[in-house]
């Protein structure tokens, strides 16, 4: 099993030479290190080992859409990965289904893979599984609206990233984590047939305490690591626990 471990940076560090020591510290083999559009260039120099990935992308190459970035800029830079769907790009930039919809369609014409990320907020989850479950099922089939899933299976990896999680210390319990991680592959190949069923990746306050249990989680192929990667000795702890 080919495990990936996604270091995103969000908006850090502050300056190119902290990125390209971050970077120096995290370069890893089954590593994507993902930072801000200011330092892939940077970042891309100093990789040996880890791909490089970009925490958006917008849906068309080129055009007059102020501050927005192109699948093509971002390959021509070297960009192997690309984030698509992030709950803090839904908060607080009101990116819809729609949008992230159309993201995945550009970002795979353009031959980047796609981590595509879902997950429910605290009201869903207090509802029930059955909720959450209902509620990633419809990011998943709006997400992936007329997107030709069998052609591009091996560019597709889903990152299951609870809102709630998410850079609140309250991780995950493995058993809810394998619980929807299953759903996601199940949904999956009921859909698009046992051939297509993607990487399933788990994010939201991933730790070097917490990632020897999420690594034993089925199926699990990795993790999307937030604030610990900002750590280079405890990101190396999370990438440890991951190796096969
Ligand atoms: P976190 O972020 O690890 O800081 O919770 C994860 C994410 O937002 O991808």
């Amino acid at each position: 099993m080919n495990k990936i471990i996604v270091a995103n940076w969000k908006m850090n560090p502050m300056s190119i030479e902290e990125a390209a020591e971050l970077a120096r510290g995290t370069d890893m083999k089954k590593v994507v290190i993902v930072p801000p559009f200011p330092f892939l260039s940077r970042v891309k120099d100093v990789l040996k080992h880890a791909k490089l990935g970009a925490q958006d992308v917008f849906w068309t190459d080129s055009g007059a859409y102020t501050g927005e970035v192109s699948p093509m800029m971002l390959v021509k830079l070297g960009v192997k990965f690309v984030i698509v769907g992030h709950s803090e790009r839904r908060n607080y930039f009101h990116e819809t289904d729609e949008t992230v919809n159309k993201k995945i369609h550009a970002a795979l014409t353009a031959k980047l893979s796609v981590i595509f990320c879902v997950g429910e907020n605290k009201d869903v989850r207090k509802k029930g599984i059955r909720h959450a479950e209902e509620f990633i099922r419809h990011e998943l089939q709006r997400g992936l609206e007329s997107v030709a899933v069998p052609r591009h299976a091996k560019s597709i990896i889903v990152a299951y990233e609870p809102i709630w999680a998410i850079g609140t210390g309250d991780t995950a319990t493995p058993n809810d984590i394998e619980t929807m991680a299953m759903f996601i592959k199940e949904w999956f190949r009921k859909t698009f047939g046992a051939q297509n069923v993607p990487d399933v990746l788990y994010g939201g306050s991933v730790s070097g305490g917490s990632a020897h249990a999420i690594a034993k989680c089925g199926g699990i192929d990795g993790v999307l690591v937030g604030g610990a990667s900002l750590r280079a000795e405890e990101f190396k702890t999370i990438v440890q626990n991951f190796k096969v």
